[in-house]
């Protein structure tokens, strides 16, 4: 990559584990901001707005430091976009907040358009009944397409998929010509995780089908699932990639929403070892649920990683230091994972769970009354905040 040098810095929680006595994600402010700064040389080298996804990163406590770098955020629904308000917003007040939904009521309609800067829609339909209440307002209109484009697997997270509700189709958006003098803004979102190779071919589809309505957008939202801060990404692909396609639409405007990698590897969820127990292998009982405090484990499905550990198949790497991690809810298949320990365990370990700061804590439930984990921030001179810790009433007040 030319002319940056961008070094990831350690993680010093082991430094303050001893201070950690029940289910805590840590936020490791270092690593938030090397994560920042590489986005930040993005939106500097590229003249892109980057907004970060509150989808998959709302962790506010952090916005102080997060607003410095980017240039607001992005909301699903009014929830998302009053916490951008209140949360971001107060940091910077020339921050952004953009809100798409598939489909918005008027009451949130009515709620957003005080603090919103682009309400994008996901249909022609939305965009003529809200038309009356936006215009004139300051906000932007926007639209979602559907490129018929995307190289996302699993089919969950695939906005392209055949029949998906997300984004209008090319021969829909053909009968919603007569409202594009409303339009500010074309959005499309359509990778999740995925490198610049991949925006570059998403791109071309954008193009041959949407390319005519380009030039009449002040605008172009390349959404989001964009995996800048990962090691091996691409980004003078991408910084290219976004300055060509300045040059060519006339220096439209370009943003980008990614939410994990903002969070990405950011962040640790640090749990205990509770039991040990033998059927077929060693079975270690922890105080962490893959359902209720990392649902994407089970939904991607993905192991995570832990630290001092690495992942095994159990069923052809059995061993004294080898274990299954499973929660302590009743639903069998809330397993954690195998994997072979570089010690063997003992009740009371402390186990850290990487990388899991982003859509874990915004996903979090009390299923089986499993106690919230608490935030805290590890601070870049060392210092260790407990953020917010949670209690029985957040399972009271849910339930009845
Ligand atoms: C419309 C939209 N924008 C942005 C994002 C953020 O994606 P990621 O967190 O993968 O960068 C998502 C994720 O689903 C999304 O649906």
């Amino acid at each position: 990559m030319k002319e940056r040098c961008f070094i990831p810095p350690k993680s010093k929680l082991e430094s303050i584990l001893h201070k950690i006595d029940r289910p805590t994600y840590v936020l490791e402010e270092s690593k938030l901001k090397y994560n920042l700064e590489i986005l930040d040389y993005v939106q500097k080298s590229s003249g892109a707005k980057i907004l970060l996804a509150l989808k998959g990163f709302a962790f506010w406590s952090s916005f102080d430091l997060v607003s410095k770098y980017l240039r607001g955020v992005t909301a699903s629904g009014i929830y998302e976009a009053r916490l951008g308000f209140e949360e971001f917003k107060k940091y910077n007040k020339d921050s952004e907040i953009a809100v798409f939904s598939p489909a918005f009521s008027k009451e949130e309609i009515i709620e957003l358009l005080p603090i919103s800067n682009h309400i994008i829609f996901n249909s022609f339909n939305q965009l003529r009944r809200f038309l009356p209440l936006i215009n004139g307002s300051n906000v932007d209109i926007g639209i979602r397409i559907n490129p018929l484009y995307s190289e996302v697997t699993p089919e969950i997270y695939n906005p392209c998929i055949s029949g998906s509700r997300l984004g209008v189709i090319p021969s829909e958006f053909k009968k919603g010509i007569d409202c594009l003098e409303f339009v500010s803004g074309i959005h499309f979102h359509t990778h999740c995780e995925q490198n610049s190779d991949a925006l570059l071919r998403t791109i071309e589809y954008f193009k041959r089908y949407f390319g005519e309505y380009i030039p009449k957008m002040k605008w172009i939202n390349f959404g989001g699932g964009h995996h800048i801060t990962r090691d091996d990404y691409n980004i003078d692909l991408l910084i290219d990639i976004i300055n060509n396609f300045k040059k060519e639409f006339n220096n439209v405007e370009v943003y980008l929403e990614p939410g994990e990698a903002v969070g990405w590897q950011c962040g640790s969820l640090v749990g205990e070892i509770r039991d040990i127990i033998f059927n077929k292998y060693n079975i270690a009982i922890t105080n962490i649920s893959a359902a209720a405090h990392m649902p994407d484990c089970l939904e991607m499905p993905y192991i995570p990683q832990i630290r001092g550990a690495k992942i095994v198949n159990l069923d052809s790497n059995v061993s004294k230091t080898s274990y299954r991690l499973g929660s302590p809810s009743c639903l069998a298949g809330d397993v954690i994972g195998d994997y072979e320990f570089d010690r063997e365990l003992n009740i009371g370990d402390k186990i850290i769970l990487e990388d899991m700061i982003h859509y874990t804590i915004v996903k979090n439930n009390t299923f089986n009354g499993i106690p919230l984990p608490s935030l805290a921030i590890l601070r870049e001179n060392g210092e260790f905040d407990i953020v917010k810790e949670f209690g029985y009433n957040e399972y009271k007040n849910r339930n009845g």
